[in-house]
């Protein structure tokens, strides 16, 4: 196992994340919601392994991209403007129940990835300088988002302790290959997520319930550039994405992002009801566009037009919704065990059968795109 990455004050974004405007006093430090499979995870790796990796199969397109960061297209783009003033108070309760959880659990994974990438550039900074430099850009970017959001969570008076989140969540070791699968998903689903949104929005100006919204189309740009360069980085090091085991670990990636995020949206529908969006048709528009966005550098991809993908994921909301009902019972906590078994077991079933389902060899999907 690789280091942990340690709490650093320095590795906390400016002031940015912790004086927010806001209407009426200080805002309450929110705690962090309770760790489960599907709140957004922290990750630390093998920094030895990162910095000793030869980037010459692809350096031209790696310091491309890399260019491409020093230009900060976004520099002057994640400024509040009078749009924030008063909007927070025109949401219903239930409504600003829903968004305050959508913009917790975004700041968070915004966070997570800046954690990341900040902590890959500073270990990684004389060994393996243009990796470093593009880790350290995509940090200023997160930390951006992260900022933002914790300040859009201000106007509704409560704010998540980044320095306490850094200090006390669990961070997940993976092998290097492993976070290039994961980051990249991550930043491609949250490139389509964002994107998905935005465009809804500019054709239903109604349903626009908080200006947070107006920035999304500029910052999916920065998601979708963490994107390529996590593309380019994997065909720097082909062998990770070439072989029985890659094809195995993608289609492992790609079931567990897409069903995590099924699983939670649904059980989360009213936010995007509050937008106009049918939580089930928006994730399903997005896990085709990211499966799709994946054939170009993973070598195969998830059937997800099987006729039993979308069943399989619906036995496992429904199985979820069974959980929670146990877990809120009174009954003894043994016996909560007991009930909750059978839903695991099922859940667990279900996943293999998932995985199992015949994938796409990338190279069949599209050919027009790669
Ligand atoms: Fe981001
Ligand atoms: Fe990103």
């Amino acid at each position: 196992m690789g280091g942990q990455i340690c709490r650093d004050e320095r590795m906390v974004p400016p002031s940015a994340l912790a004086d927010a405007p806001r209407s009426g006093g200080e805002p309450a430090i929110k705690d962090p919601v309770k760790d489960t499979i599907l709140t957004p995870r922290f990750y630390t790796t093998d920094f030895d392994e990162m910095a000793a990796m030869d980037l010459r199969p692809n350096e031209e397109e790696l310091e491309a991209i890399c260019e491409e960061f020093r230009k900060d297209y976004n520099r002057h783009h994640f400024v509040r403007n009078a749009d924030f003033d008063g909007a927070a108070d025109k949401l219903d309760p239930e409504t600003r129940r829903v968004f305050v959880e959508f913009l917790e659990q975004s700041c968070t994974s915004e966070f997570s990835g800046f954690l990341l990438y900040k902590e890959l550039s500073r270990r990684i900074k004389t060994r393996n300088p243009l990796l470093a430099e593009c880790f350290a850009h995509m940090a200023r970017d997160e930390a951006r988002h992260a900022g933002f959001l914790n300040k859009a969570m201000g106007d509704f008076g409560v704010q998540l302790d980044l320095g306490f989140l850094t200090a006390n969540k669990a961070y997940t070791f993976f092998k290097p290959k492993f976070i290039f699968y994961a980051t990249y998903l991550s930043e491609k689903i949250g490139y389509w997520r964002y994107i998905a949104i935005y465009r809804h929005l500019e054709k239903n100006p109604d349903s626009k319930i908080f200006p947070i919204f107006n920035f999304f189309e500029n910052w999916c740009q920065d998601e979708n550039r963490h994107g390529d360069f996590f593309d380019a980085l994997m065909k720097a090091q082909p062998s990770s994405v070439r072989g029985l085991q890659a094809r195995l670990w993608c289609r492992f990636f790609l079931l567990a992002v897409f069903a995590t995020m099924y699983v939670r949206d649904v059980a989360r529908k009213e936010f995007y009801e509050a937008l106009g969006l049918d939580a089930r048709t928006y994730d399903k528009y997005v896990i085709a566009k990211t499966n799709e966005t994946s054939a170009r550098v993973f070598p195969v991809v998830l059937n997800v037009d099987h006729p039993r993908f979308y069943v399989r994921l619906e036995r496992i909301v429904a199985n979820n919704d069974r959980l929670s009902a146990a877990d809120s019972s009174d009954a003894p906590a043994p016996l909560k065990l007991l009930r909750k078994l059978p839903f695991w077991g099922a859940n667990a079933l279900e996943m293999a059968k998932l995985f199992l389902t015949a994938p796409i060899p990338s190279d069949q999907y599209q050919p027009a795109i790669r």
